[in-house]
């Protein structure tokens, strides 16, 4: 299966940004129509990219995060349904570790995204010191035990981003990763049918450039990546596509 690619474009783009960035994929239209795409702009850049990329149906546009809430008093949010969008990112590190998000407000937004958009992304992963006390499957069980009995016939794209790989350079090493995912899988395996299971896909985030992603993509289970600043710079995310032909 051709690998999927996840652009979480955190808030590296303005507006503007966003819009050159599109206006790039326009210009390079078959390697990005002949590479599965997701992209996660800026909530305020979310409409802008909509539109320039009318043209390319493939691929999708979400949000990196939703409000627990579908709508109400809550100044300055965005609930999932606040724009048409094909997917949303729940549970990030950096809205569990800047925002404060605990597993009940992630539970929240993963119940209504799934609710809402044709596929949620779930990102669960472990601190460094979490790694070293040798807690790592502790967190994930945690992590996971917020997942629903049924998925509404939607997607769900678990993504394992082990905190101390993200924004570090530190790419965490294939058996490590292949032994998580393994992990993941048997986990997501004893709760949901064989049907279910069909709609859920296994990323990998963390550091992941032009480098690591050839040998990165040849680990069983692993159905594609989500990719932080590389992802916001042009060139670097078209060469890991590259890397892909
Ligand atoms: P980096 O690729 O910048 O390490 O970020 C990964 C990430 O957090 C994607 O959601």
């Amino acid at each position: 299966m051709n690998k999927i690619f996840a652009a979480n474009w955190k808030m590296y783009l303005n507006e503007q940004e966003s819009l050159d960035f599109v206006s790039k994929i326009l210009s390079n239209k078959h390697l990005f129509l002949s590479n599965k795409v997701m992209i996660f702009p800026s909530h305020t850049a979310i409409s802008s990219v909509k539109s320039a990329l009318q043209n390319l149906s493939n691929i999708q546009v979400g949000m990196q995060d939703c409000d627990i809430e579908m709508s109400g008093a809550v100044t300055g949010s965005n609930s999932i349904n606040s724009i048409f969008v094909d997917s949303c990112i729940v549970g990030h590190s950096e809205r569990r570790t800047i925002f404060k998000e605990d597993e009940k407000m992630i539970k929240q937004k993963l119940e209504n995204s799934l609710k809402t958009v044709k596929s949620t992304i779930l990102c669960i992963g472990e601190t460094l010191e979490e790694k070293k006390q040798d807690e790592t499957f502790k967190i994930l069980d945690k992590q996971l035990s917020i997942l629903p009995s049924t998925l509404n016939g939607k997607k769900l794209i678990i993504a394992y981003e082990p905190v101390w790989a993200i924004g570090t350079g530190l790419v965490a090493s294939n058996d490590y990763i292949k032994e998580v995912l393994s992990y993941i899988n048997n986990a997501i395996k004893s709760l949901y049918s064989d049907e279910i299971l069909s709609n859920i896909n296994l990323f990998y985030g963390g550091s992941v450039n032009e480098s690591s992603v050839e040998s990165l993509s040849t680990i069983p289970l692993l159905d594609g990546f989500l990719v932080g600043s590389a992802s916001a710079d042009f060139k670097k995310f078209e060469n890991i596509l590259k890397k892909m032909r």
